[in-house]
This record gives C-alpha cells, sequence and structure tokens, in this order.
C-alpha cells in the first residue's frame, strides 16, 4: 500500500505534499489555525537561534512562505549573515508536525515589503513604532512602544512612521517533512526541492 489513511483520504506521496501546502495556506489566512505560529530557527555566532513567529504568507506554486519581523531585530541581522533558516509547525489535534528548510531573502523596500505592509492592520503596525529596536536594554519592563499606542492602535497616518522598521522574510523551501502521529504507528514522508524544479519524495520510516 503506497498511500496513507487520514480521516477516510487516501494520500500518496504526491497528493500528500499538495495538502502540506494546502495546510500551510489557510494556516496563513487564519490566525486561529494551529499552524498559523510557528518556531523559526537559524544560526548565529553563538550557535543555533529560535523564535516563534506568525505564519503571514504563503506562495505553493513557489515553494516559499513568509514572516514579517522588526530590521532592528536580531534574527534580521543574523540572517543577513547567513540565510539558512529551518521552521518548525505541530498541529496537536491532527498530531501533525511539519518540518521545512529553506534558504530567506529579506525586503524591506520592495514590492514584496509594500504589499506585505498594505495588508498589515493597525494592530500589526503598532509593534514597528518604537523608537528603539528589540533586544534593546532598558531600565524598566516597558513595552517600547509610544505609550499611547498600548491602549489604542495607531491611525493609519500614525502608523506609516513604523514603515521603515517593517520587513519581511521571505523561505524558499528546499526540503519538507511531514511527521503524521498514529496508534497503529506513525508515518513520515519527506520532499525535497532541488535546483532546476527537481523534485522527490520518499516515506521514512518515523
Ligand atoms: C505567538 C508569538 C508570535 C510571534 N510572532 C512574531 C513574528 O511574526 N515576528 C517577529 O519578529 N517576532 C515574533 N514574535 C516574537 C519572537 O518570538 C521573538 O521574541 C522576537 O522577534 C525577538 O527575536 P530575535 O531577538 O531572535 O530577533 C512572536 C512571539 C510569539 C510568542
Amino acid at each position: 500500500m503506497n498511500t496513507v489513511l487520514i480521516d477516510g483520504i487516501n494520500y500518496d506521496l504526491n497528493s500528500l505534499e499538495k495538502d502540506t501546502w494546502n495546510r500551510l495556506l489557510n494556516a496563513a489566512l487564519r490566525y486561529k489555525d494551529p499552524l498559523h505560529n510557528a518556531v523559526v530557527a537559524n544560526v548565529n555566532t553563538n550557535g543555533v537561534n529560535m523564535r516563534t513567529v506568525v505564519l503571514r504568507k504563503v506562495w505553493p506554486e513557489k515553494r516559499q512562505l513568509a514572516f514579517h519581523t522588526d530590521i532592528r531585530s536580531g534574527k534580521w541581522k543574523e540572517l543577513q549573515q547567513q540565510n539558512s533558516i529551518s521552521w518548525l509547525f505541530y498541529d496537536a489535534a491532527s498530531r501533525l508536525q511539519i518540518r521545512l528548510a529553506g534558504t530567506t531573502t529579506l525586503h524591506q523596500d520592495d514590492v514584496i515589503a509594500n504589499e506585505a505592509w498594505a495588508t498589515s492592520s493597525m494592530s500589526s503596525r503598532k509593534i514597528y513604532l518604537g523608537d528603539e529596536g528589540p533586544s534593546v536594554k532598558s531600565l524598566l519592563p516597558v513595552s517600547g512602544l509610544p505609550p499611547a499606542f498600548e491602549t489604542n492602535d495607531p491611525s493609519l497616518e500614525e502608523s506609516l512612521a513604523g514603515r521603515k522598521n517593517f520587513g519581511i522574510v521571505v523561505t524558499s523551501v528546499n526540503w519538507m517533512e511531514w511527521l503524521w502521529l498514529n496508534s497503529k504507528g506513525h508515518r513520515r514522508a519527506a520532499f525535497t526541492y532541488g535546483e532546476k524544479g527537481s523534485f522527490s519524495a520518499d516515506w521514512l520510516i518515523p
């Protein structure tokens, strides 16, 4: 049997790969989706660095996905030095883990960044309005935001001051791994996207 049966549907490797990208696409659109938040890891001069991010955008046909961040953040600087990245998702209800690896491109002042900014809500834009960037030391436990925006979202006009701090990190995926936990035995598959459009898909022992 070269398929796996999930919720009454049989998936072969190709349909599983499509389904995984569909899940990610849906997760970017729905903030309550279990895959909406992910952990991304990269390397810096001290070793490995991880943190939670919001999955903001997925381009299944290009095998790309993205998160937004402050260009003054540590991760932005680290990815400028070394652009390898790894993503980790877990949907506890579906008992599904997705791992992705790829390389990043950083967008601050181009069409991709402009589009991402244009579609960001005022509550999302607010976090880019602090005078100091993330990780700057503070004598007190402050938010870093101008006080008015701790309780209220900025107006559209007020939000524009944050544009210079806003960036979008796009990952081009070269490897995707799918792991499904099941009482009758787990199932696992890996997909590799090579240069010039090459693709391979394999079942793995979990
Ligand atoms: C649920 C959740 C979602 C988050 N989403 C983002 C995000 O989309 N982008 C981001 O830069 N930081 C996000 N953060 C904050 C990061 O996890 C991290 O603390 C911060 O960006 C500083 O990371 P850095 O010093 O490695 O750059 C999120 C944190 C949590 C808990």
